[in-house]
Parts: C-alpha cells; structure tokens; sequence
C-alpha cells in the first residue's frame, strides 16, 4: 500500500490517475482550490478501494500556504511515498501577447507555484530517502511555439527545473518523473478541434502510474510523442520560425 499525495487534484488527468491509485487501495491526500469538488473526488475514491482519502484546499498561488499543506499531507500520510503534481492554467495567448500581467498569472501557476512546492518537498525527500516526486510538464516546454510560447516557457522552466532537481536527488534514492503530455482532451482544452493525436485522460493515468512503477525520469505520453517532439526539435530555426505552429 502506497501513500500518495496528488496536488491538483480536481484536474482530469490528476482525478484519472488518483482512481487507478485508489484501485490499488492506497491512501490518497488530495490537494485542490475548490473543496466541495476535492469532497465529491474524495467519496468516490473511497467506493473505488482507497484505504483513505484526506484533503486540503487552497490556491496552489499562494505560495505562503505550501508548508503547512505538505506538513498536513506528510503527516497525515505519516510520510509520502508519492507525490503527483498536476495543476496548471493554459493561458491565453493573444493576452498575454499585450499584458504581461496575464503571462505573469501562467509563470505563477505553472511554474513558480510549482518550484515552491518543489523546494520543499525536495528536502524532504532528501531525507527521507525514498519515493516519488512526479509532475506534469508537456511537450509543448520541448521547442516554443509562436501559438503558445508563454504556456511553452512556463513548461520549459519546469521542465529544467525537474531534470536539476533529478540530478540532485538520485543519489538519495528519489524519483524524479518529468511528465510530458501531448494533446490530451480535458477541461483546458475544451475549446480545441479534437483530431488523431488527441489522447483521453484516462489513457495518460494509465502512463503516468505505469512510468511511476518502472521508475522512469522522462516520460512522454502518449509515447509517440517523443518521437514528434525529437523531429520538431530538429527542424532548423531558419524553417522553424516561419511556420503557422
Ligand atoms: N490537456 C492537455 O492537452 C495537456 C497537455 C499537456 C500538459 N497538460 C498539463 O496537465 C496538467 C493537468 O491539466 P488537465 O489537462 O487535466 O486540465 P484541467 O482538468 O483543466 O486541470 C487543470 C487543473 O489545474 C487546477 N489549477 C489551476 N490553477 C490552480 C491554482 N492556482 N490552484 C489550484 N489549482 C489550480 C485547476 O483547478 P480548478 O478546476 O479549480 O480550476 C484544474 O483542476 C496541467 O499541468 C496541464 O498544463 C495538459
């Protein structure tokens, strides 16, 4: 039986991979900005076989709060063997094109709230010696985009924070996963054409739980992803800059 933390916790693919955890009747403390949601994911989880279910609400932005939050979930779990971070905002950007106020709430949702809860998880991983510290990135942090380069940037950052932060802990024993979605249909994309690259939520749960058990560091998901993204690193600037991507 694992103890896993899920920060984010009301976002699709967060709820996907929490019941597959719930499955495997671990306890499960879950981390939202909205309670009376994080109560409904939480009843359903205990139907679905969790040992136990605990929650705790807040705005991941506000920084201030994060200690107590991870205090509450490592003793409450008496320790975390896993901890998924999955929350994050899609930005508009055409707005943020014109107000750097709006790229500003993408960089707080995205990534500084994230390297706050880094930090200090990190540390106590560190010392622990042991689990799993998994979050979802995207590939969209693998080249910027002039469709999304600030949701992009917002990535990237995370994404090189997470392969730093890997290097630090691997000698402590500690997984670090970089989760890289590609199109997956959920309520961040619900304004979007669906097409043949668009995945479920249900289907990157499936991936995450699956990189987690065999203690991957990177994982795209679905896998052709990194085979698309391998290409699209590689096309020269020259061309890059000039195509309606
Ligand atoms: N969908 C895709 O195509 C795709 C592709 C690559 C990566 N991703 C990443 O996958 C992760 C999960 O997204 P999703 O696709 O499952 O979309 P989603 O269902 O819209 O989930 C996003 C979640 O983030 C939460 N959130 C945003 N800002 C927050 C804040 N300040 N405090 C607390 N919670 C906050 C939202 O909470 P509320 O419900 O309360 O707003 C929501 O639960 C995100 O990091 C996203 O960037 C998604």
């Amino acid at each position: 039986m694992s103890k896993v933390c899920i920060i984010g916790a009301t976002s699709a693919i967060a709820q996907e991979t929490a019941k597959l955890y719930a499955g495997r009747k671990d306890s499960l403390f879950i981390v939202g900005r909205d309670d009376a949601r994080l109560t409904a994911i939480a009843e359903d989880l205990k139907i679905r076989g969790a040992a136990s279910v605990n929650q705790y609400a807040l705005d991941l932005t506000d920084i201030s709060r994060h200690e107590d939050m991870i205090d509450t979930a490592w003793s409450t779990l008496s320790g975390i063997d896993i901890v998924l971070i999955a929350h994050g905002v899609l930005g508009q950007q055409d707005v943020c094109e014109k107000d750097y106020s709006e790229a500003a709430r993408v960089f707080d949702a995205n990534f500084a709230s994230a390297a706050s809860l880094l930090t200090i998880l990190a540390n106590r991983f560190e010392v622990q010696k042991s689990g799993t510290i998994a979050v979802i990135s995207s590939v969209a942090g693998d080249r910027g985009r002039k469709s999304n380069y600030i949701y992009g940037a917002s990535k990237a950052a995370k994404s090189t924070f997470l392969d730093g932060l890997r290097g630090r802990l691997q000698k402590s024993g500690v997984q670090v996963l970089t989760i890289k979605p590609g199109f997956v249909d959920t309520p961040m994309t619900k304004e979007f054409k669906k097409g043949l690259l668009w995945a479920k939520p249900e289907g990157i749960a499936g991936g995450i739980v699956k990189a987690i058990d065999k203690k991957k560091d990177i994982a795209y998901l679905p896998f052709f992803w990194y085979w698309i993204m391998f290409i699209i690193r590689h096309i020269p600037e020259k061309i890059f800059k000039k195509l309606s991507i």
